[in-house]
């Protein structure tokens, strides 16, 4: 039997070196120290010694026992702390490799444009107000004094939800949304969304952008939107800008007018930019209706005002040189990349 426990001893040291992995040795723990393991299945046999070998024996067979856990364990902490190497050799970072590039977004014309123009009222003391896209008739019309069967609605046909509720094809109805909330003074430019049936082509489509402008107070007069709408063009496009405002009629200003600039281009003298004309047409303006004061809730008595409404795309267009609206909507990445 002391043969059989050396030769245990000795097998067992033998494999628990030759051991590679925790999970070999883990099979060692039970080929001979399990239940049904080799050393136990020894110890099931003392039994059959005579009382003075069975101390002895019984000893030896603990020594030999303690001594395979003790290998099993110095070996599982060595191939514990190998493995661990091995990793961390594997995740070394090479810090001076070139990192890779991050695709960073950058802002679409249309924004650019829109942040530069609400940058420029924010500092003349403008707020900015917002208004639904989804727009009930009376504030997209009938407030805006054009009555059903008015002409004006005619020229401006849109989507309609219901009979009361269709897609804004302005955001004039936020001038009212305003004047409804706030007393004056009020100045606000609100940007937004409209829709109209239009087809596309290189000038049009029907959804597009406006930034409508809305001051009201006591006294403001046609001469503050001149001013302020000066001061827009030249920071536009630069100080030696000017601007010229044509009669013109919109339903909802009584005095109306259309405001040019003289063409960035050319300066005035005509060049293909400005068709010849050495002006270029960029909004729609006028004193706010003393109807439509009212029917914000502001005594027309008391009160004055002015308001305006820009198109983006063009101002977007001719700031860019983009010939072709289309161009701003087809989400092209050779065209958008550019900006
Ligand atoms: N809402 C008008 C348009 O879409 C523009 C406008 C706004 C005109 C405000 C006057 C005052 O054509």
């Amino acid at each position: 039997m002391r043969e059989k426990l050396e030769e245990i001893k000795s097998a067992a040291s033998r494999l628990i070196e030759e051991a590679d992995a925790p999970a070999a040795l883990e099979e060692l723990r039970v080929k001979f120290l399990g239940k049904k393991g080799e050393l136990t299945s020894i110890l099931k046999m003392m039994g059959k010694l005579s009382a003075e070998e069975r101390p002895a024996m019984g000893q030896l067979a603990n020594t030999v026992r303690a001594e395979i856990e003790k290998r099993i364990d110095e070996k599982s902490a060595e191939l514990k702390a190998k493995e661990k190497e091995i990793r961390l050799r594997a995740e070394t970072l090479d810090i001076t490799a070139p990192g890779k590039p991050v695709a960073i977004g950058h802002k679409h014309p249309l924004s650019i444009v829109l942040d530069e123009v609400k940058e420029i009222f924010l500092g003349m003391g403008f707020q900015i107000a917002d208004g639904p896209e989804v727009e009930y008739d009376y504030y997209n019309f009938e407030a805006l004094n054009i009555p059903k069967g008015h002409p004006a609605r005619d020229t401006q046909d849109t989507f309609y939800i219901t009979d009361n509720i269709l897609l804004r094809t302005q955001t004039s109805p936020v001038q009212v949304r305003v004047m409804e909330q706030q007393k004056p003074p009020i100045r606000v430019i609100a940007p937004g969304r409209v829709y109209r049936s239009d087809a596309v082509d290189a000038t049009h489509s029907p959804i597009f952008h406006q930034i409508e402008g809305l001051v009201v107070d006591k006294g403001i007069t046609m001469s503050d939107l001149k001013g302020n709408l000066l001061a827009l063009a030249k920071r536009l496009y630069g100080e030696q800008t000017r601007i010229r405002l044509r009669p013109h009629h919109f339903p909802f200003t009584e005095p109306s007018c259309e405001i040019d600039v003289s063409c960035f281009r050319c300066g005035g003298k005509g060049c293909p930019m400005c068709k010849g004309e050495g002006w270029i047409e960029i909004l729609g303006a006028g004193m706010v209706h003393p109807k439509v004061l009212q029917n914000g809730g502001i005594d027309p008595d008391v009160y004055s005002g002015y308001a305006f409404g820009i198109g983006l795309e063009r101002l977007v267009m001719f700031r860019f040189n983009i010939d072709d609206m289309r161009l701003l909507y087809d989400n092209d990445m050779r065209f958008l990349e550019q900006f």
